[in-house]
């Protein structure tokens, strides 16, 4: 018989693309097995109050079903995870993204808008005159979606993951009417639209009237339910969900088709894919709120949920020179809208402790919906918010009064922060209620717990802190929990359920009180016949060898990941980055930090004249390192673990890369804050005083002092322009 196989007009790539795809998805389904429906009997009982989304711990379970995936599937499974609307990592290949996928900064009143409005002008040094032009328009609350087309053909189409990876969900992605397959001849050949895929709330609404027809469980909002549909390893499923997209962003992209982000989208709909209709570009503050409260107004009758006003510099020229801050753009920020609130009862206050000690009261609730969300856990902040206090002193609520145990509160939740209680119902309150007493110790290790007084303002701390340190298991068990975290060493398997297993075990073979336990794990089990990790339940086999490889695979790590995996108290994400930038190799860190000690001496002064890193900072790495006990766990995990030294971050070929430099005098050519984000982007330090470390110093009128120090010791003295002309303008 001759089969025509010209007519079908196969592209081969497109083929091989879609084997790979679907094999992959394949393997992972094979047979039912009772193992894994016997606890995935369980495990759905965990959902049946219909709890929407999956929390860590949950995950973690589910991770470990995975386990058992990877050999046998089932159609129960699917079904499983369809009906709790989430489905875990791990199931889709990854991809790294072209561009990071960044997220926005928040932003909550007016005020704050017009502040975010007066940085861009100040960051740019133009006065505040309605110059600058921005485009405001919907924040749809859905998922943001890559989508890659090359040579006008799309090719892959990713989730935001971490913002770095994400995962491939190209032939779900294709079953969305909305996207466009392929683009119009004329856009470049590489295209990266970037947008929100979601489910309108007809459809959602749709969806949930079939469900109770048939008898099964109902969904809990569009949003989860969209990543729920996303996440289908059948891509038939996804088409039935009827999902759909908003265009307003791009990562990588051969040529630019417009110099605005109004033009930009204007292209996208051109090509294709659906805007938002209402975008507007504006130019004043005013215009900008009054756009707020309008699509604030019809937020209930539009078709998709909105949870904010997204604001974006619209000429892309001033958003290149606005550049970033480590995770968010300078150009853009988010306005949300007003948090839900909801009246419940407190059932119990508890202590929750920190990694540094820090005591937080937790509010247990009565378990109540808000805006869509069940919330059983507010936080209560600190013993003054209990008591009516705010941080400045003040008296908060109305009458500033105290929250009790029985009494019915007001609860708020906004976006993805944890739900605060507002305000009480005094009305409500039960006669026999009596004030809440903050503990005094520690609940955990019982040390004594005290606010500290504030060196400069010799005001007391608003936190109260366990004054254990390593005595404290809750101090220690948190440590570990952040050094397994996603941005210190993340080391996948040891989530907060199997660390606290493996910390609160007896058994040598098994405990883990220590970060460097984290690393011998694997030869205490080998040495031990008696406890095997892959007996014990919630373990299997390939769980344990999975767990024993991801270890592995960090034995070798980033500096920066390593300082911020230390714990160390005020040292964030960004302080590790600048560190580790600044030193270079964790052995020159680590010297740096024991010569610091005496304050105010040379090691003292340089590390204080890094830009961004503070008194409080400097002290509290300083203290750290005097610790004996914390350079013996430094130690032990330095047998285990290599940090690898820093490299220049970006562009390793300017000729400005790993320069440290100084910025004086009043600068006329560019504000200090652009002139210090463009050294950085390109990989240069920039310090506040000049050091005989520093390799240049660029001088605007009016230079003095550090002017004069740098002549004293021989630092290249340039002007604004020359700097200029050196990194390429
Ligand atoms: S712009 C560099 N515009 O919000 C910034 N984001 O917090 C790129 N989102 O992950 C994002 N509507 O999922 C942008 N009109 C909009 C948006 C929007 C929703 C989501 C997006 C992103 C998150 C940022």
């Amino acid at each position: 018989m001759h089969v025509p196989v010209r007519d079908f007009n196969l592209d081969k790539e497109e083929v091989i693309n879609f084997f790979k795809i679907n094999i992959e998805y394949a393997r992972n389904f094979k047979t039912l097995h009772s193992k894994i429906k016997g606890f995935l009997d369980i495990l759905s009982k965990t959902y049946e109050d219909g709890r929407p989304s999956v929390d860590d711990s949950e995950n973690d379970c589910i991770k470990a079903i995975l386990d058992l995936i990877e050999e046998i599937g089932s159609e129960d499974i699917k079904e499983f995870y369809d009906s709790v609307g989430a489905r875990p990592s791990g199931l889709f290949p990854q991809i790294t993204h072209a561009r990071p996928m960044l997220s926005l900064d928040n932003t909550f009143s007016d005020e704050d808008v017009a502040d975010f409005v007066a940085s861009v002008y100040r960051f740019l040094g133009v006065m505040p005159d309605n110059s600058i032009a921005f485009t405001a328009e919907p924040k749809i609350d859905g998922l943001s979606m890559s989508i890659r087309y090359e040579n006008r053909k799309l090719k892959t189409a990713a989730t935001r993951g971490d913002g770095t990876t994400g995962e491939n969900v190209t032939a779900n992605i294709l079953t969305i009417k909305d996207i466009p397959t392929e683009l119009p001849a004329d856009a470049p050949d590489v295209v990266e639209v970037r947008g929100e895929v979601y489910m309108a709330k007809s459809d959602f609404l749709a969806l949930n009237a079939q469900m109770e027809a048939e008898g099964k469980q109902t969904y809990v909002n569009p949003r989860n339910t969209a990543a729920g549909s996303l996440r289908q390893l059948d891509a038939k499923v996804t088409a039935s969900r009827k999902l759909k997209f908003f265009a307003y962003a791009w990562g990588e992209m051969s040529t630019m088709p417009s110099d605005t982000q109004s033009g930009m989208v204007e292209t996208f709909r051109r090509w294709g894919f659906p805007v938002n209709p209402l975008t507007r570009r504006l130019t004043s503050v005013e215009e900008i709120i009054a756009h707020y409260r309008d699509i604030g107004l019809q937020r209930a009758d539009l078709d998709y949920d909105i949870d904010g006003v997204v604001y974006k510099v619209d000429r892309l020229d001033l958003q290149a020179r606005l550049g970033f801050r480590s995770r968010s753009p300078r150009w853009a920020t988010a306005h949300k809208f007003p948090a839900e609130q909801a009246f419940t009862k407190v059932e119990a206050i508890d202590i929750q402790v920190g990694r540094t000690g820090a005591l937080t009261p937790v509010a247990r609730l009565e378990p109540i919906t808000v805006g869509g969300v069940v919330v059983t856990n507010a936080t209560l902040h600190n013993a003054d918010y209990i008591e009516g206090i705010g941080n400045g002193g003040e008296r908060i609520r109305p009458e500033g009064h105290d929250i009790r145990i029985g009494d019915t509160v007001i609860v708020q939740r906004a976006g993805d922060v944890i739900p605060q209680v507002l305000d009480v119902v005094l009305e409500k309150r039960p006669e026999t209620s009596a004030k809440y007493e903050f503990p005094k110790t520690c609940p955990v290790c019982g040390s004594h717990a005290v606010r500290e007084k504030n060196d400069k303002t010799g005001k007391l701390d608003s936190v109260t802190r366990c004054t254990g340190g390593f005595v404290c298991s809750a101090q220690a068990k948190e440590h570990i929990k952040h050094f397994v975290s996603r941005n210190a060493f993340d080391i996948e398997g040891l989530g907060t359920k199997q660390v606290d297993f493996f910390f609160d075990s007896e058994d040598p073979a098994l405990m883990i009180r220590t970060a460097p336990d984290i690393f011998t794990l694997k030869q205490r089990q080998e040495a031990s016949s008696l406890t095997r990790l892959e007996n014990i339940d919630g373990f299997g086999r390939v769980s344990v060898r999975k767990l024993f490889d991801a270890i592995d695979a960090r034995r070798e790590i980033a500096l920066n990941r390593f300082i911020f995996a230390l714990g160390i108290r005020h040292v964030g994400e960004t302080t590790a980055k600048l560190l580790a930038r600044s030193y270079g190799s964790y052995a020159t860190f680590a010297e740096a930090m024991q010569e610091a000690a005496p304050k105010f001496g040379e090691a003292w002064n340089e590390l204080n004249s890094i830009d961004g890193i503070g008194e409080v900072v400097a002290a509290s790495m300083v203290e750290f390192f005097k610790e004996p006990r914390n350079l013996e766990v430094v130690s032990r995990l330095l047998k285990e673990v290599t940090p690898r030294d820093a490299e220049a971050v970006t562009a390793s070929n300017s000729p400005v890369t790993g320069k440290t430099v100084v910025f004086t005098g009043s600068l006329e050519r560019f504000t200090r804050d652009e002139a210090k984000a463009r050294a950085e982007s390109l990989g240069a330090k920039v310090a506040g005083s000049v050091s005989k470390k520093t390799d240049y110093l660029v001088a605007g009128p009016g230079a003095g002092s550090k002017l004069d120090k740098a002549r004293e010791v021989g630092v290249t003295v340039m002007t604004e322009d020359e700097w200029l002309a050196l990194i390429g303008g």
